[in-house]
């Protein structure tokens, strides 16, 4: 594969997330693509069972709960140096405004933005990041076009992105880059707690709106994919929406 740019031989990636959905299909990508794997999240079975699908040597699991400030710290420490990170872990709880309390804004923010602007943070800070290594973030289509119930997962990504432009304007004279991959519907885990809020006629009228159809793990997967690899060297501070072509009807 050396005689292309769309590979990431020789290179160490960091998943959050990996357990499950999009983060263990973009582990499973970035192995066949050449790369050494860290796979973190908290659920060892489920990252066992997602270390057995990694194509090559050398890839590593460790757990932590990005929640806890020790593991978080730990999780940085037991690492050398690494060449790409892709932060997948987030959770999805929707409420409608007028249900929000302070625990429950604190809840996703606190899943989807601060963990990662803490490892962020701490990986950089520690230097732990090789030059023209590469960040991607995942937000969701929601951070710019929010739907009901949604606010604070709507926030939460907004945030992550107006994040991802800064570091990618702060570290861009090291060659480092960092991007976002913004999602609307991916058939994980977390797509099932989504539509069990909803019937079946309005869940069939949502995926009907697709052109292309709701998207699989994989989809997003090959992006981050390529993301990270030296083909986007020149792409940073950019957020690349995924839909299956949703939004061009809105
Ligand atoms: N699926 C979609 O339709 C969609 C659309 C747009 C954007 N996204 C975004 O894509 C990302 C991945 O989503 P997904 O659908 O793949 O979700 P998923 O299947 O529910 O997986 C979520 C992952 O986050 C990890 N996680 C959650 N809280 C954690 C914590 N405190 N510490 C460590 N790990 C934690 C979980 O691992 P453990 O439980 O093992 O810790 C799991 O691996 C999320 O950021 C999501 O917002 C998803």
């Amino acid at each position: 594969m050396s005689n292309t740019a769309f590979h990431l031989t020789g290179k160490t990636v960091l998943i959050t997330g990996a357990s499950s959905g999009i983060g263990r299909q973009t582990a499973i990508e970035c192995a066949a693509m050449g790369a050494k794997t860290i796979l973190t999240a908290r659920n060892i079975e489920k990252l066992n069972s997602v270390f057995k699908e990694l194509a090559g040597e050398g890839h590593e699991i460790i757990l932590c709960d990005l929640l806890n400030a020790n593991q978080t710290s730990s999780l940085v420490n037991s690492i050398s140096s690494i060449d790409g990170v892709v932060h997948c872990a987030g959770l999805v709880k929707p409420f409608p405004v007028s249900f929000l309390s302070r625990e429950k804004i604190d809840e996703t923010l606190h899943s989807n933005f601060y963990t990662v602007v803490e490892l962020t943070t701490a990986l950089l800070k520690a230097k732990k990041i090789n030059r023209e290594a590469a960040f991607v973030f995942l937000s969701s289509i929601s951070g710019q076009h929010p739907h009901k119930g949604g606010s604070m997962y709507a926030a939460s990504k907004a945030a992550v992105e107006a994040f991802c432009k800064t570091v990618a304007l702060e570290y861009a004279a090291k060659g480092i880059r960092a991007n976002c991959v913004s999602p609307a519907m991916v058939k994980t885990p977390m797509f099932d707690d989504a539509v069990s809020g909803m019937s079946t006629q309005s869940m069939e009228e949502h995926v009907a709106k697709y052109p292309l159809g709701v998207g699989y793990p994989e989809d997003v997967a090959r992006a981050v994919v390529f993301l990270l690899s030296p083909a986007s060297r020149w792409i940073t501070g950019t957020n690349l929406v995924m839909d299956g072509g949703l939004l061009l009807a809105y």
